[in-house]
Order: C-alpha cells, then sequence, then structure tokens
C-alpha cells in the first residue's frame, strides 16, 4: 500500500483521497483552509455527495485519512502525490493554472524521496510538461520526481460510486516507473487501466467531456428542429438509442448542459485549438448551441405572455442538474435575472440549492422583481401565473400533472427537463411547453 497525499478537497480531490483510502492506502488530503479541514476531520463533508461522509467518517476512524494544512509534512515522504485543485475558466475560455503552480512550488519545497505528482485536475495539453519543469526546477531536495497525467472522470452526484466503478482509469506517463507506481497503486480498484502518453491522457480527458457535450447540443440542435417540423424529440432519441453506436445515454435534449466541466472543458479546448490556429469548429458549435438553449423557454414564454410584471413565477430547480447543490452555469442562473429584471415576483424551490441561489440573490426586491425561496414546490406553485422547470429533482418529478391545475392561477408549465408526458399534462389541463415536442394547450 502506498502514502498518498491529495492536494485540494474540492470535488476531484477530496472524493478521490477517500476512495485510495477506501481500498487500503494511507491517505493524508492538505487544503489551505482551516475550517475546512477541522470539519472534514470531525467527520462533515464540505461538498454534497452520496456516500462521501460515510466513507470520510469510517476511513478516518480506522486511520487511513488525515486531513491536513500543514502540506509539508504531507508531501515530505509520500509515494505519491495527487493534484486536485481547480483550473477556474479565464475571461478569454482559457484555464487558469495559477492554483496548479502554487501547489507544484509546494511540492518542490518539500518532497524529501521519490515521487510521483499525479495531475488528477483537467489542463490543457502540455501542461503537465510544463509542471514538471517547474517542480524540478525549485526542488530543494536531491529526489527524482515525475509528473503523471490521470484525469477524472467522475459526474457529480454520483462521484465516489464513479471512482469506485469507473469505466477505465486512464494514465499518462512518460516513464516506465511512473507507469508502474500508477498501475499498482490502482490495482485494488481493479477496474480497466488505459496507460498512454503523458499529453494523450490530458487529450482524453478534454475529447471525452467536449464528446459528451457535444452530443447534449446535438441532441437539442435536433430537438429544435423537432418543434419546427411536428417531431419528437423523446421518439426520436428512443429510436436512435437501439443502435449500439450511438449509445442510449447522454441523447436528452433540455435547457443545456450546465456543471464544472461541460461548459470550462468546451472553451478551453476550443482556446487550445485558437491558440494552435486550429478551427474547433464541433465544439465551437456545442458552446453556441448551449448559450442559446438556457434561454430558450424563457424566449418562448416572453411571446406568449404579455409581460413578467407583477406576475408570480414558479421556479423548480435550480442547480444545473438534480443531485448536487452546485450552482455552476445553471439554466437558473441565466433565466432568473432574466425574469426579475422584467419584475416578475418569483418563488423558487429547490430541495438541496436554494441556500447558495440566495447567496448570490437573496430573498427580496431586487430592481423591479423579487425573490422569495419556499421548502415546498407546492407553496412555489400556490396562485403562480407561470411555472418553470430548470431541474428535473425527484421532488419535482413528482408533481402530479393534476397539481398544476389545481395549485396555480392559471396552469402554464415551461418545462425545461421534459418531465412529463404530453398527453397526461393535456389531460390535467395543464398548458405545456417544453424542449423539442409539440405545446399542449
Ligand atoms: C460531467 C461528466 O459526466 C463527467 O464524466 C466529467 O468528469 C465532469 O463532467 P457532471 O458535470 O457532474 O459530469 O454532470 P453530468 O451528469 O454529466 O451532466 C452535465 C450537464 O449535462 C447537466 O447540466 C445535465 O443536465 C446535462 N445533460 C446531461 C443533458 O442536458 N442531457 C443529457 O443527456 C445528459
Amino acid at each position: 500500500m502506498y502514502k498518498i497525499a491529495v492536494a485540494g478537497t474540492g470535488y476531484v480531490g477530496l472524493v478521490a483521497g477517500v476512495c485510495f483510502a477506501e481500498v487500503g492506502h494511507e491517505v493524508t488530503c492538505v487544503d489551505i483552509d482551516e475550517e475546512k479541514v477541522k470539519l472534514m476531520k470531525s467527520g462533515v463533508s464540505p461538498i454534497y455527495e452520496a456516500d462521501l461522509e460515510e466513507l470520510m467518517k469510517k476511513n478516518y476512524v480506522a486511520g487511513r485519512i488525515d486531513y491536513t494544512t500543514d502540506y509539508r509534512s504531507a508531501y515530505k515522504e509520500a509515494d505519491a502525490i495527487f493534484i486536485g485543485v481547480g483550473t477556474p475558466e479565464q475571461a478569454d475560455g482559457s484555464a487558469n493554472l495559477s492554483y496548479i503552480a502554487k501547489v507544484a512550488r509546494q511540492i518542490a519545497e518539500s518532497v524529501e524521496k521519490d515521487c510521483i505528482v499525479v495531475v488528477k485536475s483537467t489542463v490543457p495539453i502540455g501542461t503537465n510538461d510544463k509542471v514538471e519543469q517547474y517542480i524540478r526546477d525549485f526542488l530543494v531536495h536531491d529526489v527524482k520526481v515525475e509528473v503523471a497525467s490521470n484525469p477524472e472522470f467522475l459526474a457529480q452526484g454520483t462521484a465516489v460510486h464513479d471512482t469506485l466503478h469507473a469505466e477505465r482509469i486512464v494514465i499518462g506517463t512518460e516513464s516506465k516507473w511512473a507507469e508502474d507506481v500508477l498501475m499498482k497503486l490502482y490495482e485494488p480498484f481493479h477496474l480497466p487501466m488505459v496507460s498512454v502518453t503523458r499529453r494523450s491522457a490530458e487529450m482524453i480527458k478534454y475529447a471525452s467531456n467536449d464528446f459528451l457535450a457535444l452530443k447534449i447540443s446535438y441532441m437539442n440542435d435536433i430537438a429544435n428542429l423537432c418543434e419546427l417540423v411536428g417531431a419528437d424529440i423523446e421518439d426520436v432519441a428512443k429510436g436512435m438509442s437501439y443502435d449500439d453506436r450511438i449509445g442510449s445515454k447522454f441523447l436528452k435534449a433540455g435547457i443545456g448542459y450546465g456543471g464544472s466541466c461541460f461548459p470550462k472543458d468546451t472553451k478551453a479546448l476550443e482556446n487550445v485549438a485558437r491558440q494552435h490556429g486550429y478551427d474547433l469548429k464541433t465544439v465551437k458549435a456545442a458552446i453556441d448551441i448551449n448559450k442559446e438553449q438556457k434561454t430558450k423557454l424563457y424566449e418562448k414564454a416572453s411571446k406568449r405572455l404579455m409581460t413578467f410584471a407583477g406576475l408570480k413565477v414558479a421556479v423548480l430547480g435550480l442547480t444545473f442538474k438534480p443531485g448536487t447543490d452546485d450552482l455552476r452555469e445553471a439554466a437558473s442562473l441565466e433565466n432568473v435575472p432574466l425574469l426579475l429584471e422584467q419584475g416578475a415576483d418569483i418563488y423558487a424551490y429547490d430541495p438541496v440549492g436554494a441556500d447558495s441561489f440566495a447567496t448570490l440573490y437573496p430573498e427580496g426586491e431586487h430592481g423591479k422583481g423579487r425573490i422569495t425561496y419556499v421548502s415546498h414546490a407546492e407553496d412555489a406553485l400556490k396562485e403562480a401565473n407561470v411555472c418553470f422547470i430548470f431541474t428535473e429533482w425527484e421532488e419535482v418529478k413528482q408533481i402530479a400533472p393534476k397539481q398544476y391545475d389545481t395549485f396555480m392561477r392559471t396552469p402554464l408549465v415551461y418545462d425545461g427537463r421534459n418531465i412529463y408526458r404530453l398527453d397526461e399534462m393535456k389531460a390535467a389541463g395543464v398548458e405545456y411547453h417544453s424542449i423539442g415536442r409539440a405545446s399542449v394547450k
């Protein structure tokens, strides 16, 4: 078993650390935030993620995982140091690598024995060559350090499961030594391993995420055409899904993709291509379609209603997808400001994300509009003139079609997630607009 240090305790770092401990490695997670470290030591996860707290507690008690702000002690004698810090998007779409650089410098100053530095963060192709050079330039002790790439494919909400049961582990190394260490380190997971060069590993991450983003944008593009030609995107997706070459996943049309990965990674790869003088047309199209898709329903509703001013607007779902409290690039963030600007009186419901949303849009007046947060979906619907569905939470899916008619002043629903069947909404007397399907009146 190996002695592992993990830099950064966000989704990527913390989940990786906990899963390494779970398979028996000795793990120390490093974060700069004292409060966060205290919290994690007491078994509380700073992020909302299924199974995470349970495994944090179990492995902490077993002495396999610890948390610290003292990076020197954590890195000093580690066999492998995983970097899972953020690479946020900058104004020009490129990835901000300052957090990685900072950790690399700390590693260089701390390591006292040969070790592999494994970059899990998503970084532009070629970055790990630079990280390696940077660490070697600043090394204090005479030790061998090699940088490896080990991109992460976990999805939020199922992060622990995705890590323990990953479809593949990709490792990118430049020496037999680094490859062997990583192969052995991952052995207890019993998962398929793909061992390639560092640059190919970096590219696999972007190419995979951007392909999925493209798949969603393609379906949204086709959905928009379906509406115009009188076809139904749900039926179309079903018909496509039987073809193994297409597959049945990620064919769901909706209000556009959000989250921490697809929006960022599409822009980052497009940026890499541009820097190399290459026009990455497919990915550019995915980005453009996604941008327009997010406000599609708002545009439709604006045409249907004379104004939002003074209307009670129910908003169901604020997070970018169910099972997470993450709001990054969520459709709600595009639509709520537009509605407020128009003077809407919003009643928002989200089983998990309301508190984070309220830090951006506190309850009360915002210009001509106002926003109130409610703990039950039906309180949002009561007397509402119009309802927008942005996230397909189970709690939202459980609202029976008839309830829109019962609770709302006018049962007018704009569903960005195609939760309901058209016939059931029609039978319940709801005017229903969704994505890529006929409207029901
Ligand atoms: C994604 C990838 O799935 C993961 O492999 C990668 O490591 C990080 O990015 P995540 O962002 O957590 O994970 O969520 P995911 O479930 O993939 O959904 C992303 C967005 O796409 C959500 O907004 C979701 O609503 C949307 N989506 C997904 C669709 O609109 N249609 C689909 O068919 C699938």
